[in-house]
């Protein structure tokens, strides 16, 4: 508990000031995959992607950030309540930025209190179990750089800010923004127009669903940011992929989603997963995502198509095996009755859910999710 002054401020023991903000981010989940660095030191991608953000009530990472002049360095961070370090190099790129940017404010009012000189105490938590093994640094980053605007104050537009979130984590700067986000790969050396755009607001298509299977709780075991260096390094498909398949594929995606076409939206989606896991197989040594209850997704949404006699979901899969389906609400009983018994009757993610699809390579679960 903080004490507070008559101004009803938080201040710490000695009577400084703390200043605090705290801010929300919500996980992305890309429907054009980010694979591949140009520059790995200021995370500059070799191709376009474009992701849908999750709503802010499911998947997502809650910050806040707090400095104060009575705070010994070094800036700290705790994720759900667990010390983490912040000494990376992405890390510190984020902090290096914002805080440049409240020293340029600081020197233009000279009456601010000078917050870019003291040390920062970050705190972090997901409401979603670390252990689902979903994608969690994009929020991560995204809720990091958020909070710490929002502490300094800075004028600075989500999209601005996404240039600083996406050193932290590439497809961090797509949780800046809400809905249909692109990411922008840019052709500038210094990566200032490598940024996220809005292709449209979650109220152009509110209908829009996504179901999680959660095939697999365990960490992956080729991270994004190492996969996708031997991906450029080694594989020969790659090159068709970032230069025709992609650029190809966000006109096609960007087309679908002006005109609300759930189909073209489908079809794309699931040819760009599956051109993206093609890379990685690609890959010497090979690197494999999916697995056998991922697959068993796949027949699983091919089986509502069929059933349907329409597209009326779609899967994707990132860097591990849990599967994300895309569907329209008017289709909620057609989608979420295939996949009734894994869904269980409470929401939520507990275990003995999921003995629908069951392997010796997990178990799905699932939950719907807003978009
Ligand atoms: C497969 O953003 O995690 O999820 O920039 O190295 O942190 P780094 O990689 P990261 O890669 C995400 C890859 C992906 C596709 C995507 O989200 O676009």
């Amino acid at each position: 508990k903080t004490a507070t002054n008559r101004r009803n401020e938080p201040i710490d023991m000695n009577g400084d000031h703390v200043y605090r903000a705290s801010t929300t981010a919500p996980v992305n989940i890309a429907v054009i995959k980010y694979w591949g660095k140009r520059d790995p030191r200021l995370n500059l991608p070799t191709n376009s992607s474009l992701s849908v953000t999750l709503s802010q009530s499911d998947l997502r990472t809650h910050t806040t950030a707090s400095c104060s002049p009575s705070f010994s360095p070094p800036d700290t961070l705790l994720l759900n309540a667990q010390p983490q370090p912040l000494s990376d190099a992405r890390s510190q790129a984020c902090l290096t930025s914002l805080r440049a940017l409240r020293s340029a404010l600081e020197s233009t009012d000279p009456s601010l209190p000078p917050l870019s000189s003291y040390p920062l105490r970050l705190s972090s938590a997901n409401n979603f179990p670390t252990a689902a093994g979903l994608a969690s640094s994009a929020a991560g980053f995204a809720a990091l750089v958020r909070a710490i605007a929002d502490l300094y104050q800075l004028p600075q537009s989500p999209t601005e800010l996404s240039l600083i979130a996406r050193q932290g984590s590439g497809s961090a700067c797509r949780s800046l923004l809400g809905g249909y986000v692109a990411w922008d790969q840019g052709t500038l050396l210094d990566g200032t127009d490598s940024k996220a755009r809005l292709v449209a607001p979650r109220s152009h298509w509110p209908e829009m669903r996504a179901l999680i299977l959660v095939v697999s709780a365990e960490k992956k075991g080729v991270s994004s940011t190492t996969g996708m260096q031997t991906t450029v390094q080694t594989s020969p498909m790659f090159q068709t992929r970032a230069t025709q398949v992609v650029p190809r594929a966000m006109r096609e995606m960007e087309t679908a989603i002006a005109g609300k076409d759930f189909p073209g939206f489908a079809k794309i989606t699931m040819r760009e997963s599956n051109s993206f896991h093609a890379t990685c197989l690609d890959t010497d040594p090979p690197i494999f995502y999916l697995n056998d209850v991922s697959r068993a997704a796949i027949k699983g949404v091919e089986a509502v198509n069929e059933k349907a006699g329409r597209i009326a979901a779609a899967y994707t899969f990132d860097a591990g095996p849990n599967c994300v389906v895309y569907y329209l609400e008017e289709d909620g009983d057609v989608v979420a009755g295939a996949f009734k018994t894994v869904l269980g009757e409470k929401e939520g993610w507990t275990g003995e859910q999921g003995k629908a699809v069951k392997g010796a390579e997990g178990v799905l679960q699932g939950k719907v999710m807003e978009t």
